[in-house]
Formats: structure tokens, C-alpha cells, sequence
């Protein structure tokens, strides 16, 4: 089959490969879709922990079935599934105490060590594998992966209804936030980036307010909860000033290894400022599938450019520069 492959950081090739064989306990996919996101980015550069090349890229994606293994009862060839790219061991501490996703052996299709969907196929385990519900083309379901993770973080805020939601970044993630946030009964949503660019998106995706800063949606109470979707150390340390007391700050975009921020302990300590990460996905992929299929998330708006397997470099590239929203390579196209 045709894949991708980074080879080494930095060297990437577009070349065959083996087809993969399912295990007695997997399926394979024939892939539809497989999103970029800033994961592959680092994967490429080399600077994601844990990465074994050469790798075959590509954790957020969808397909339809096209053999399994011989264990296998729950799928038949011809299924359209979404898959988990998570893998979680099941033996150690944080498995067993219900945090897989900071598993201590923690592996993803496509980021780790098992190949991923950047490929004409791709192998998954049957535990990994969601049908998707018929109003679900299959085009959109790549989408699930970052809007499982999205979902996971949701779970981490205090969900109350009613409150004021700031999201930095109008990328995928800000913007599938903001969603979320609309959904569960925000009383506003605002979203700043300081690409002005990709405001309008926002906007159109129903965001209340939107703006390059924070500082000018005059606010000076503050807002109840504020999400960092841009990994940047100046956004974290601009929206830890912004929290309203008794307000809950989210880590969800991921910033440099060695980047350190400031923030106000005193500040913490007496206003009761909730500081929380969020880290891939928990348990929540089966509800972002729902969530999908219920159109929570807008995936024609989302999905803004498609790319063949020998395109994977000019995605790429297009990706970095901050083209459009959620880029996907579409193997058989
Ligand atoms: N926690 C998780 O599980 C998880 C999952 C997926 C992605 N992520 C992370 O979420 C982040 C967002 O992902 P994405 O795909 O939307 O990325 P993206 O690059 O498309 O969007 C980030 C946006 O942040 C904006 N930005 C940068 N600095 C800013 C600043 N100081 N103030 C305001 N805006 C600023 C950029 O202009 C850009 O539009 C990334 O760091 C990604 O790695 C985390
Ligand atoms: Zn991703
Ligand atoms: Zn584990």
C-alpha cells in the first residue's frame, strides 16, 4: 500500500509499504480521512517525546472496515468506524485508577510506535474502533479524534451552566471549544486570537465576542472559565489574569517542553483560581461521536482543505503557515 512515512525527523517519504495484517483482535481500515494537527508537527521535527521511527503519521481518522482479525465478532468488513488512536497498557498505576490517558507505557496509532493513517490502510484494535451512525459521513469522522480531546477537557471544567466562557486561539481546538461551550449553556463565549484572520470563523460559529486581545472585550470582573487553546507561554500568562474569582483557567494547548510561565500564586491563593491541564482523551470518545452526529461541532466549516498521500508535504506545509482550519489527507483520492 501507499504511505506516509517519516523516516526520521525531518525526512519525509511517500512511498510502499507492507499492507498491515490484523491481529487476532484488531481490524484494518481502509483509511477515508486522516486530520493534521500540530501533533504530526511535532513528530516530524522529532521533538514529541516517545516517538519510534520511522513512523507512519496520522491519529485522527476514519475508514471502512476491510478485513479483521479472527477474534473478531463485534465488526464486519464494510463497517465505517472512527477510531480511538489511544492506547492504553491496562496494568499500570494510572490505568488502574481509571487515568489511562496518563498511562505509564501510553501509546497512539500514528504518535508513538504503531502505524498510524496516513496510509491507503491502517491496523486498529477492536476496543479502539466506534461504528459510526449512518448520518455520519465518513469525511467528517475524522473530526472525532480532536473533538474526543475537546470533550475530555470539557469533562476537567466545572460544567455549570450559565457562566462566561474566554477561549484563546481560533484554531480547531479554540474553535471546537467554543462550540462546546455554546452547547452546554454558556450564558457567553468569547474567542481571541491575534490572527484577526480567523476571527470571522468564530463569529460564524456563534461566538458572542471575539477580538485580537483579551483587553478589549472590557470585562473586569472576568470570566468564569478561560481556556487556553494556543500552547503560547503569552496567552497562558494573559489568560491567568482574566479568570473571575472563583474561576477555573484550563492548560489545554500544549506548550514547549522547557516553557515556563508566570502567574500571581497570591493572586491563586485568595480570588480560589482553579488551574487544570487536560491531556488526549478519557472516556470520551464515544460521546464525541454522538456529539458529531448531532452537528455540535460544524464539520463543514471545520474540514476547510483536503490533500492526496502525495500532497502529505504541501499539507504540511500548508498546516504550518495556519491555513485554513482542520487540514485532512484523503488516501484514495
Ligand atoms: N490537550 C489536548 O489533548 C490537545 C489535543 C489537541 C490539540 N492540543 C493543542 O491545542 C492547541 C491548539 O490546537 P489547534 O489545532 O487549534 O492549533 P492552531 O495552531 O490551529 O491554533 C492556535 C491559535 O492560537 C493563536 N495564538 C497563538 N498565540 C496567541 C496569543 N498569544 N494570543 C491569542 N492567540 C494566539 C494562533 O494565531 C492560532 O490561530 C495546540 O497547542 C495543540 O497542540 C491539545
Ligand atoms: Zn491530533
Ligand atoms: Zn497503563
Amino acid at each position: 500500500m501507499r504511505a506516509v512515512v517519516i523516516e526520521a525527523p525531518g525526512r519525509i517519504n511517500v512511498t510502499t509499504v507492507d499492507d498491515p495484517k490484523p491481529g487476532p483482535r484488531e481490524v484494518v481500515v481502509e483509511v477515508a480521512g486522516a486530520g493534521i494537527c500540530g501533533t504530526d508537527l511535532h513528530i516530524i521535527d522529532g521533538d514529541l517525546e516517545g516517538t519510534v521511527y520511522p513512523i507512519v503519521p496520522g491519529h485522527e481518522f476514519a475508514g471502512t472496515v476491510a478485513a479483521v482479525g479472527k477474534a473478531v465478532t463485534e465488526f464486519a468488513v464494510g463497517d465505517r468506524v472512527a477510531v480511538d488512536p489511544n492506547v492504553f497498557c491496562g496494568e499500570c498505576h494510572y490505568c488502574k485508577i481509571g487515568h489511562g490517558n496518563l498511562c505509564e507505557r501510553y501509546n497512539a496509532i500514528g504518535v508513538i510506535s504503531s502505524p498510524g493513517a496516513a496510509a491507503q490502510y491502517c491496523a486498529a484494535p477492536v476496543a479502539n474502533c466506534y461504528l459510526l451512525p449512518e448520518s455520519v459521513p465518513l469525511e467528517h469522522a475524522p473530526l472525532i479524534e480532536p473533538l474526543s480531546c475537546a470533550v475530555h477537557g470539557f469533562d476537567l471544567l466545572p460544567g455549570r451552566v450559565g457562566e462566561h466562557y474566554l477561549v484563546y486561539g481560533a484554531g480547531t481546538m479554540g474553535l471546537m471549544m467554543a462550540q462546546l461551550a455554546r452547547f452546554s449553556g454558556a450564558a457567553s463565549v468569547s474567542v481571541v486570537d491575534l490572527n484577526t484572520d480567523r476571527l470571522p470563523v468564530a463569529a460564524g460559529l456563534g461566538a458572542d465576542r471575539v477580538a485580537a486581545s483579551a483587553a478589549e472585550l472590557d470585562r473586569p470582573e472576568g470570566w468564569e472559565v478561560v481556556i487556553d487553546c494556543t500552547g503560547a507561554v503569552p496567552a497562558i500568562e494573559d489568560g491567568l489574569t482574566r479568570v473571575r474569582k472563583g474561576g477555573t483557567f484550563q492548560v489545554f494547548g500544549v506548550a514547549p517542553e522547557a516553557a515556563t510561565a508566570s502567574f500571581s500564586p497570591f493572586r491563586v491563593y485568595k480570588d480560589e483560581i482553579h488551574i487544570v491541564g487536560s491531556m488526549a482523551v478519557l472516556h470520551s470518545f464515544g460521546r464525541a461521536v454522538d456529539l458529531l452526529a448531532k452537528r455540535v461541532v460544524d464539520p463543514d466549516v471545520m474540514i476547510s482543505h483536503r490533500f492526496g498521500l502525495d500532497d502529505y508535504e504541501s499539507a504540511v506545509d500548508a498546516f504550518r503557515k495556519g491555513t485554513g482550519r482542520k487540514l485532512q489527507v484523503q488516501p484514495a483520492a
